[in-house]
């Protein structure tokens, strides 16, 4: 079964305290989905592989760390994973970036795709899938299958507020992909709203209702 991470730094608890306001202005609103996200992408990336490099510094030479060769993705569900793409890609400025496009149909309930661009090379990248509420999961879900369809080497799920209905349904249908969030919290109210959650974040990132 994947793994949960929760990123329980001060520094991410008190931004998101301020992003869960009601009356946090949609510019405050962005910004601190950027440094979440980025504080997340530093905690997604801990284990990167490292290798060393011969360097001169002013006094001498060395052998330093630097990354290893690593290729990545980062896939934003529309529309609301925009809002922490900005965040994680500052720091990874070179990671090549897809999106999923995806919608509830109100007849049947399923989730239809209306747009997909991925990479031309994803098989050959490791890939975050970015949504900052992971709800009741069938977004994730349905972004993880369609993804799983052009092999990427792998796949984490990187979320601000998860439900717990959301966690348990993309770990039973997606048992290989890690999940990282700030918070798990309490349940989805009857329109799948997260509680005590921060409200639409699509409306709050972009000040539509
Ligand atoms: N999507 C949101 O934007 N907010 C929620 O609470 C649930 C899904």
């Amino acid at each position: 079964m994947s793994a949960v991470h929760l990123i329980t730094h001060p520094l991410v608890l008190h931004k998101l305290t301020l992003m869960r306001e009601k009356n946090t202005s949609t510019m405050k609103f962005r910004n601190l989905m950027r440094e979440v996200s980025m504080l997340l992408a530093y905690e997604v990336t801990r284990s990167m592989p490292m290798t060393l490099v011969d360097i001169a510094t002013p006094l001498t030479t060395m052998q330093a760390p630097v990354l290893a060769k690593k290729k990545m993705a980062v896939v934003s569900i529309l529309r609301a994973g925009s809002g922490i793409l900005d965040g994680i890609l500052q720091l990874l400025p070179s990671a090549r970036v897809g999106h999923i496009g995806l919608y509830r149909d109100e007849g049947s309930g399923g989730v239809v795709e209306y747009y997909f661009k991925m990479p031309d090379d994803i098989a050959s990248r490791d890939v975050l899938v970015v949504d900052p509420m992971l709800a009741t999961g069938h977004s994730a879900v349905a972004a993880v299958s369609r993804l799983k369809e052009v092999g990427p080497k792998s796949i984490k799920f990187v979320c601000i507020l998860a439900a717990p209905q959301g966690v348990e349904y993309l770990r039973q249908h997606h048992p290989d992909v890690d999940i990282y969030a700030v918070t798990i919290d309490d349940h989805l109210d009857e329109q799948g709203y997260i509680v005590p959650g921060m409200g639409d974040a699509g409306d709050r990132l972009f000040g539509t209702k």
